[in-house]
């Protein structure tokens, strides 16, 4: 947590809960320990999605299907999400969250390792978010540049991983390098000329970067 509990607590009680399938989602990742998106930036995700009306939008890192499910209804009409993981189990539980969801026909699991993956694609997204290894996120982003429309937002979560990306009193020796990592993605997506980058500490960090058109 980055923020103070009484702060989370709060704004956890008073924003709206999900509905559907997502509450059973939610009660299945805090019983078998499956990290997904924190309600707080849950929000901040549909909000902004929303503003961008978007048709496509990628994810990388789908876990359970979860917040591929939750962004479902933030999509234009037709809209598609296509989704990353490279977890068997993981891969083969999103997609029955999804079928169960009625959502087999506009989310697509691609089973793979993003850093893969995102050099085959070749389409136009409109939202890209940024959930998989922290370690990760500068090896994806030439790729989500390259999809990402103009106007379009990549957003990314996890970015001040437990306060330890702003200090080093907090670094666990074994976080290194993921801290390294994800401080040069920082500094790339907040120096970048084709992007326009907010850093905002909710949840374990969010990183919102509009590209400039
Ligand atoms: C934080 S969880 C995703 C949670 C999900 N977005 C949600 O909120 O419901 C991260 C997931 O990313 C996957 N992952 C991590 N690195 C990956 C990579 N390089 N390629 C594909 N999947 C990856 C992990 O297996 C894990 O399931």
């Amino acid at each position: 947590m980055i923020c103070y509990d009484y702060i989370n607590e709060y704004v956890r009680k008073t924003i709206k809960t999900n509905q559907g399938i997502l509450p059973e989602l939610e009660d299945y990742a805090s019983k078998n320990h499956v990290p997904i998106v924190q309600p707080e930036v849950a929000r901040l995700l549909t909000v902004t999605g929303r503003l961008l009306k978007p048709v496509r939008i990628l994810e990388v890192g789908t876990a359970i299907g979860y917040s591929s499910i939750l962004m479902s209804e933030i999509l234009a009409p037709g809209g598609v999400i296509d989704t990353i993981e490279r977890y068997d189990l993981m891969i083969e539980l999103a997609r029955q969250n999804i079928k169960k969801a009625g959502l087999a026909d506009t989310i697509n699991v691609i089973a793979g390792d993003a850093s893969e993956v995102l050099k085959c694609l070749d389409k136009e997204y409109d939202l890209i978010f940024l959930d998989a290894a922290k370690g990760q996120y500068g090896e994806f982003l030439t790729e989500c540049i390259r999809m990402l429309r103009k106007g379009g937002l990549i957003f990314s979560d996890n970015v001040l991983y437990k306060g330890m990306i702003a200090n080093d009193d907090l670094v666990v020796r074994r976080k290194k390098t993921i801290v390294k990592r994800m401080r040069s993605y920082l500094n790339d997506i907040c120096n970048s000329d084709i992007l326009d980058t907010s850093l905002i500490p909710i949840g374990d960090g969010v990183a919102l970067s509009y590209k400039l058109e």
